[in-house]
């Protein structure tokens, strides 16, 4: 295989501005395989297999000879097993669900480790109802000392070959284990993640069953998937895999008034209702081609992807704050020495000097302005999560409470992280990928030297005022005068500071000091501007709100709007409001609740004077109320300040060029932040204003 560098150049353009750091949730598939793929069915005519013709007749030999290169791939053949195609690992492990039978001793017993995928996990309550009796193992040894007990009744044992989560790969050995003293115990091994980087052997391994998904190990086609059967454990005149419903493809006879059906003695045709993806399934001849031509075969994928992950966790590992406090944790068992025992999966968590946690969903959205994408979350394993982050059933079920639930934002509840960040790699990874990961959690999350306390301290304050100049020196960490000086051409000096009293109007600047209190600035995304149901406009939905300008008069307490639309400005009380039953005195903000005090009828009509249609001023009432408890915070969208470094903009409107509409002054106008920093050095570009 070529090196890495011109095969990503080569084959993963795509790669070129980017870092891909989630092949364990999806790989990406390669320029050649596509070509190939897409010659194969430009230069035939393929009919559906189920047809009685010649081109339906090749497309079956074609399907064929795809079902026979996936056995080759995991070292055996059509006379030991079967591949039923599926839409995916999930749809594979479903149809085991249905139709997996007890036996003709006992109810059947399910048998799970905890560290399984949620489709795995989901298994359990088509099998409960199905009669038979559910457990999970926490680990492997607990799953193994289950075998002895399991005496009667036929047993399902479910585990993953390697740990989606972590990475970490079961030792295979167990199957035999399992199997060894209980002739009806069968062996479901989910191989959805180990698949897609690792050599996995049939002939060597007696797992009965194995999913998987095709998109995992060489990216295209998604929608595909497998469930690879045994034979010799499900076709021995036992019957171990039965299935109610049939579709187009999987009868040979029946009777369609009455109750008569003869299935396929085929198990594939048995299982594959309707008609197959055989299109996709063409493609699978070319992304197994891509793994051995391209990756060089799976035990150098395997080999390849481990280093990497080694690599990965060792920087990661060695990150210290300026007290020397780590500034990562991972969650792995083994410490990445053996890739025998370790995928190509690095998952973690940050964690401040102060010893706090830093959020997923924060580091996600910092990732994705530097062009790296990650996995955040629990990844579809909350067994591993639970495992990992050592979080109690009791725990889990407080954080539903709090108001988090699977694939949400809510990365931290009461500071314990929900879930955790997944860096993984694929056989076109390389070194650079990895230091692109690194460097941003440097750039954004290690503390290098003590931080100035400016926003901090400013908002624990009850109600204080500040001048421009008081600000810029709490900026500046309140040093001395010699001190300062040398700092000074370093440290941002605070330029200009903008209110937004009404949410998406106009900016109001601030002249020369302002008041801040818990929520932020005084005053900040007071008001809102809500349509006749009570729905918040924003700049977005009504680009006219730009155009009101509000005016805080402090002394006189007054809010005053105009705009170019009206001759005459709409003069509000601040301290006005009252709750109108006839509206909405509840609004939604970015997810969370927030109560309102309707500011009359003169503000209503000017308002629907300058937007248009009829619409309300309204006043924020309280603190917001989130799922995860009250929050000091505006009507802001998400935080109290938005700073931002002129410097930043500067550069955004060099790269923009002489054709930019905009002035240095608009374009920082169009970020509506509250500070604005200008920084005398050179500042650090920022990818994600490229
Ligand atoms: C270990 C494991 N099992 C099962 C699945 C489910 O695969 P799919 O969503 O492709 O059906 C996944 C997907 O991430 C997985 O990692």
């Amino acid at each position: 295989p070529m090196d890495v560098r011109q095969l990503r150049q080569l084959e993963f353009p795509q790669l070129n501005d980017y870092v891909y750091l989630d092949h364990a949730g999806a790989t990406l598939y390669s320029e050649r395989q596509l070509t190939r793929v897409m010659q194969e069915l430009q230069s035939g005519l393929y009919g559906n297999p189920h047809t009685q013709a010649r081109k339906s007749a090749h497309t079956s030999r074609l399907v064929e000879e795809a079902r026979n290169s996936v056995l080759k791939h995991f070292n055996t053949s059509n006379q030991q097993h079967a591949v039923i195609f599926t839409s995916g690992a999930t749809a594979a492990v479903k149809i085991l669900a249905e139709s997996f039978q007890a036996g003709q001793h006992g109810a059947g017993l399910f048998n799970y480790l905890l560290d399984s995928h949620t489709s795995i996990v989901g298994m359990r309550e088509v099998l409960r109802s199905r009669g038979f009796v559910v457990r999970c193992s926490r680990t492997e040894l607990e799953l193994e000392s289950a075998t002895s007990s399991s005496s009667d009744g036929r047993v399902l044992f479910a585990l993953p070959a390697q740990c989606n989560f972590s990475g970490r790969k079961l030792d295979l050995s167990i199957v035999d284990r399992l199997k060894a003293n209980n002739k009806d115990a069968y062996v479901l091994l989910d191989a959805a993640s180990f698949a897609a980087t690792c050599p996995l052997d049939l002939t060597a391994c007696s797992a009965d069953f194995v999913c998987l998904s095709f998109y995992k190990m060489f990216g295209y086609p998604t929608g595909l998937g497998a469930l690879i059967v045994r034979l010799d454990r499900v076709a021995n005149g036992e019957s171990v895999l039965k299935k109610a419903y049939f579709g187009g493809g999987t009868v040979q006879a029946m009777v369609p008034s009455g109750s008569f059906v003869q299935q396929s003695p085929d198990l594939a045709a048995g299982f594959e209702d309707g008609t197959i993806n055989y299109l996709s399934i063409l493609a699978v001849r070319h992304g197994l081609w891509a793994l051995e031509q391209l990756g060089g075969g799976m035990q150098q994928i395997s080999q390849r992807v481990f280093r990497l992950a080694q690599y990965l966790a060792r920087r990661l590992s060695e990150l210290r704050h300026s007290d020397g406090s780590p500034v990562c944790l991972l969650y792995t068992d083994n410490d990445y020495t053996d890739w025998t025992k370790q995928g190509g999966i690095v998952a973690f968590n940050l964690v401040r000097c102060d010893g706090s946690f830093v959020g997923y969903s924060d580091l996600s959205s910092r990732a994705e302005n530097y062009r790296i994408q990650l996995r955040v979350g629990c990844f579809c394993n909350v067994g591993a999560c639970q495992r990992y982050l050592d979080i109690t059933d009791e725990q889990l079920l407080a954080n539903l409470r709090a108001g988090h639930v699977c694939g949400d934002g809510v990365d931290l509840v009461d500071g314990r992280p929900t879930g955790a960040v997944r860096a993984s790699f694929g056989y076109m990874s390389d070194e650079s990928d990895a230091d692109a990961l690194v460097a941003m959690v440097t750039d954004n999350f290690v503390i290098t030297k003590p931080m100035p306390v400016l926003l901090a301290a400013a908002a624990s304050a009850p109600l204080m005022s500040m001048s421009r100049d008081e600000l810029a020196n709490l900026c500046r960490g309140g040093q001395s005068a010699a001190s300062k000086a040398a700092a000074e051409s370093h440290w941002p000096h605070l330029g200009r500071i903008f209110l937004y009293p009404v949410k998406s109007c106009a900016a109001f600047e601030v002249a020369a000091s302002w008041p801040v209190d818990r929520r932020g600035f005084h005053l900040d995304r007071h008001w809102m501007v809500v349509n006749e149901s009570g729905l918040c406009l924003t700049m977005k939905r009504e680009p006219r709100l730009s155009q009101i300008r509000p005016f805080l008069d402090i002394q006189r307490r007054l809010l005053i709007l105009n705009s170019p639309i009206s001759d005459q400005n709409a003069v509000v009380p601040m301290d006005a409001g009252h709750q109108t039953a006839a509206l909405c005195l509840h609004s939604r903000v970015c997810g969370s609740r927030v109560r309102l005090l309707d500011c009359g009828q003169a503000a209503a009509d000017w308002l629907h004077s300058v937007v248009g249609y009829p619409c309300r001023l309204v006043r924020q009432d309280g603190d917001r109320l989130a799922k995860t408890g009250e929050q000091a915070i505006s009507l802001a969208n998400e935080q109290q300040f938005l700073l931002l470094n002129e410097a930043s903009v500067a550069h955004l409107l060099d790269c923009i060029g002489p054709e930019s509409p905009l002035d240095l002054s608009q374009l920082v106008a169009r970020f509506r932040a509250n500070l604005v920093v200008r920084v005398a050095s050179q500042c650090p570009r920022s990818p994600g204003l490229d």
